[in-house]
């Protein structure tokens, strides 16, 4: 049958048949190469982005994420410097600091809409004043008490302690929940590792009409 003349004058002339060969060779490699692949893919984690060095601990992953992710922007006092203001790390991640004198906010006007204080940790906006969190794991007044899946939903939900109140701007919770639950926990592992400080942070402050009044509610 497959030397029947009728089927013999349907075999590909000898310049399409190469091109076939060749087609079927790197099929034929593609497929081996892919078995060839198999068990190392089902021994990885299984995810290609951003992949933790395994031998890192957690704790060290945190660090490196806080670190990369400019936590220290907001989070850690600012001072004066002889380069000009820079993070004050003897007072790392504790947040707005509660002896702060500051006067009533900036207005805003000309196409601007944030006030900062010095210390970078205290910020006015149509929001009113919200003020950088204590990251530290003191009980009373910093993280201590928090739970890793409090700090999970807090950062994926941008809520207060993961189920409270809308968190204000400029906290990144919209960067922030981007991160995988391991990646979160890591960088939960460190704060929880970081010296504790004392530092009661104060509750923000409305605006006074509402979003889009004055900022501070004077
Ligand atoms: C641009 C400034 C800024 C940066 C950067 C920033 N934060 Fe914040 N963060 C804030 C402010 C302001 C608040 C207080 C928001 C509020 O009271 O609603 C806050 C609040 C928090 C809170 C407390 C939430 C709560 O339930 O009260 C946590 C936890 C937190 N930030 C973690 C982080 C971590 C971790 C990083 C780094 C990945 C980070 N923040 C980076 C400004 C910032």
């Amino acid at each position: 049958m497959f030397s029947s003349p009728r089927r013999s004058r349907l075999v590909p002339s000898r310049a399409v048949a190469v091109p076939l060969v060749l087609v079927g060779f790197t099929l034929l490699a593609a497929l081996s190469a892919c078995q060839g692949q198999k068990p190392a893919s089902d021994s990885s984690s299984g995810s290609m982005t951003a992949a933790a060095d395994p031998a890192q601990s957690p704790v060290e992953r945190g660090k490196y994420l806080v670190t990369a992710m400019g936590c220290n922007d907001c989070h850690t006092p600012w001072k004066m410097g002889p380069q000009g203001p820079a993070p004050d790390m003897s007072r790392m991640l504790s947040g707005h600091p509660a002896d702060e004198q500051l006067g009533p906010p900036p207005a805003i006007a000309g196409g601007w809409m944030v006030g900062g204080s010095a210390s970078m940790t205290a910020w006015s906006g149509p929001w009113g004043i919200s003020y950088s969190a204590n990251l530290t794991p003191d009980e009373a007044t910093g993280l201590g008490a928090w739970n890793a899946d409090m700090f999970i939903q807090t950062l994926r939900n941008g809520k207060h302690m993961g189920t409270g109140r809308a968190l204000l701007p400029p906290m990144p919770w919209m960067w922030t929940k981007t991160l995988t639950d391991d990646d979160l926990k890591a960088v939960f592992a460190y704060l929880q590792s970081i010296p504790a400080i004392s530092n009661q942070v104060p509750d923000p402050v409305p605006p006074a009409g509402g979003m889009g009044g004055a900022p501070g509610g004077k």
